[in-house]
């Protein structure tokens, strides 16, 4: 497994945590109840892990790839290291509106639009890495230097955790039916009640 399998098999669990907003935001605009504690650990997940893991990771490679002073890598760089910036940013401001809910002070709309304008920029992001930025980064990084960047991968893993673990928890502390992932519009229970 290299460096970019490591990004890719991260994306995958990544997935499992857009799936469950996806759900959660749907059920709640649907009428269910939905506790802001899903989104509020949701956003803790997507700032811990995702911006400072994977993303962190991805930081790396950037920086492989722009050390090898290809303009072409610069340009895709600069680009997906925008689109990080504004999901940290997303994911900030989820955490403020989900505690704001939990209080009373905001309506959950506002965190369910929160949530969804997140998916929508982590699937062209992740559409973006696997089909155009990683297939590229192999082109470009020699085995020793894919090496070097994933001995860097080990460190930042050995900081945070393990990313995979966390969503594995998100999904057990929240469980969605496994019809709903499929089919989200089939609303059959609502597994978030009191919590
Ligand atoms: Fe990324
Ligand atoms: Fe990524």
């Amino acid at each position: 497994m290299d460096a970019i399998d490591i990004l890719v098999n991260e994306h995958r669990h990544i997935e499992r945590v857009m799936d469950l907003l996806g759900w959660a935001v749907e059920h709640g605009r649907g009428g269910g109840e939905v506790s802001p504690v899903l989104f509020e650990r949701a956003a803790h997940f997507l700032l811990t892990f995702v911006d400072g893991s994977h993303d962190a990771k991805e930081g790396e490679v950037f920086q492989a790839i722009t050390a090898r002073g290809v303009p072409l890598g610069e340009g895709v760089v600069a680009a997906l290291s925008a689109q990080h910036e504004v999901g940290r940013e997303i994911a900030g401001e989820l955490r403020e509106v989900a505690r704001a809910v939990m209080r009373g002070e905001k309506e959950p709309e506002e965190q369910y639009a929160l949530a969804e304008r997140y998916v929508r920029l982590h699937r062209g992001h992740t559409e973006s890495e696997e089909s155009r930025f990683f297939p590229m980064v192999r082109r470009l990084l020699p085995v020793d230097a894919m090496e070097r960047v994933r001995a860097k991968f080990a460190r930042i893993e050995a900081a945070h955790g393990s990313l995979g673990e966390a969503a594995d928890a998100l999904e057990l502390a929240f469980p969605v039916p496994a019809t709903a992932v499929r089919r989200p519009g089939n609303v059959r229970a609502q597994p978030w009640i009191g919590r």
